[in-house]
């Protein structure tokens, strides 16, 4: 199997990882810039660094102390590149270490906000040009560099941090103490745009559109006159891949849908219409509901659940496959947190085929060459592509969908019914919240059928019927995540909408757990 070159446009900007839970937020930020923004490990050497031909490079921030004995390194040699570099936080400490100033431990680790006052001289670089005096930033740190040796220069401080800034007079080297990747540095954007653009002097080539471009003539270059196939689910990777490669090579292209009864309400019918109507694929829908019924009649452990699931999508999927003639390409939606994920190794074996993250893969004998055009993007990227190739914005938003689909949502044994009830209250949880306008300010909503009965009276008739709860979260990376504070009035929507108009359904609870230690599914 092998992997697509890079689609850089030429320029790139290195992050070197020291281990910060911010470090793929500040790639993302570079990359805002219209300026292709790699993460590499921080053990890069400066001989590997200059083979990329960096215009500049980031040290991140992390969670080590520079005077821990396992406390990471760096090539030394790196700062003789003449390359601008921008070090955050440790990134900052290190170079200090290494050039003379003492870093020393505060007396308590500086968490939160704290006032930023830019000095003149820091207001005379290109890093603060046409940023205000004074401004919020963001903290997060043990030590920090207290006496700056002569080849420093203080460019900013705040009443706790007398270096937050700092450059060095022999090498294009800046140090911020500060987190300018977070949105509570209030000026953080416009100094990374600064670095970019004024220091690093990127001619912000690395636009969607012409991403878009370089992308098309790469797969036609790589595909020729073969056929590709895709796996298309509905989620917004697959269908931006599918798009990509039918723009490319139109109908050399096969996307396979799999119907496995457990997607949401119309999922296969809207995007096989988004597909047929805005593109010229060959589109096969692989129903296999009662299939996958059968094989899950009385499986109620989630985890079993999850494995018959992965399995049986991998032998439909195969079965499907192998009936297009001489198909050499698999066309897969890996993208840049799966690479970095999975130890950002090159060529294709690095991320892991992702029709269901929680499954191995495709079987050996099913011998082809991965297609992996979203590999260098960030969601945010993958997103700006898709609309960039006329997918409807709805599709290019949707919220993420487990693999497993309604089966983790529907707890205990699945069955059509169940599934078809719960299908029916999904819908409208999410109509309502859309239609709140809430749907881009969640990360996640849906709704889980509760295998518990109780008592309700509707009419002048008792009931006895099953309770629906509705799950919404907010998060940054699904790791952690937070209930949403949904207004009462659109619960209330919720609530009477789901008790009229699902049959099977008298009561309405709405999860306030958050992750951890509740996590976002239910199984
Ligand atoms: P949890 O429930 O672990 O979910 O907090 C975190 C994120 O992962 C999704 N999820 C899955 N996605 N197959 C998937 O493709 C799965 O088996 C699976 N389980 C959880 C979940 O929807 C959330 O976005």
């Amino acid at each position: 199997m092998t992997s697509d070159d890079q689609n850089t446009n030429g320029e790139i900007i290195l992050v070197l990882d020291f281990g910060s839970q911010y470090t793929q937020l500040l790639a993302q930020r570079v990359r805002e810039n219209q300026t292709y923004c790699e993460i590499i490990p921080c053990d890069a050497t400066a001989q590997e660094i200059a083979a990329r031909k960096p215009i500049g490079i980031i040290l991140s921030g992390g969670p080590s102390s520079v005077y821990d004995e396992t406390a990471p390194k760096i090539d030394p040699e790196i700062y003789k590149l003449g390359v601008p570099i921008l070090g955050v936080c440790y990134g900052m400490q290190l170079t200090c270490k290494l050039f003379g100033a003492a870093v020393e431990s505060a007396e308590r680790r500086e968490y939160g906000p704290a006032e930023l006052t830019v000095s003149d001289a820091g207001r005379a670089t290109p890093l603060f040009e046409g940023l205000s005096e004074t401004s919020q930033v963001w903290m997060s740190h043990g030590d920090q560099a207290t006496r700056m040796s002569e080849d420093f220069e203080t460019l900013a401080s705040t009443s706790t941090c007398p270096n937050a800034a700092v450059r060095m007079r022999s090498i294009p080297f800046y140090g911020i103490q500060f987190h300018p990747e977070v949105t509570h540095t209030a000026q953080g954007r416009e100094l990374l745009t600064n670095f970019v653009v004024k220091i690093c002097r990127s001619s912000r080539k690395w636009t969607m559109k012409n991403f878009v471009a370089t992308a098309i003539e790469k797969i036609r270059a790589k595909v020729g006159k073969e056929r590709v196939i895709c796996g298309l689910s509905g989620g917004v990777d697959s269908a931006v891949v599918a798009a990509l490669i039918s723009r490319a090579i139109g109908n050399q292209l096969t996307c396979i849908c799999v119907d496995n009864g457990m997607m949401r309400k119309n999922e296969i019918e809207n995007v096989a219409k988004v597909f047929r109507e805005n593109f010229d694929v060959n589109l096969v829908i692989a129903n296999a509901e009662e299939r996958f019924l059968s094989l899950l009649a009385g499986v109620d452990d989630p985890q079993q659940k999850r494995k018959i699931i992965g399995k049986t999508f991998i032998d439909v999927f195969s079965e499907e496959a192998k009936k297009i003639d001489g198909a050499k390409f698999l066309a897969q939606g890996t993208i840049y947190p799966d690479v970095i994920e999975s130890g950002g190794k090159k060529g294709g074996q690095a991320a892991t085929i992702k029709f269901h993250h929680n499954v191995g893969g495709l079987p050996e004998d099913l011998e082809f060459d991965l297609i992996e055009p979203l590999r260098e993007l960030f969601k945010g990227d993958v997103r700006r592509v898709g609309l960039e190739l006329g997918l409807p914005e709805e599709l290019v938003w949707r919220h993420p969908f487990p693999g497993p689909g309604l089966a983790v949502r529907c707890l205990g044994a699945v069955t059509k019914k169940a599934l078809d009830c719960l299908r029916e209250a999904d819908a409208i949880v999410v109509d309502e919240i859309v239609a709140a306008g809430l749907y881009r300010e969640t990360s996640q909503v849906f709704a889980v059928l509760l295998p518990v009965r109780s008592v309700g009276v509707m009419g002048d008739g008792r009931t006895y019927e099953n309770a629906i709860a509705v799950r919404c979260v907010s998060t940054v990376d699904f790791m952690t995540a937070d209930w949403s504070r949904l207004p009462y009035d659109v619960l209330a929507k919720i609530s009477s909408r789901v008790i009229n108009e699902v049959n099977g359904v008298n009561r309405v609870v709405y999860d306030i757990s958050s992750k951890p230690p509740a996590t976002i599914e239910w199984e």
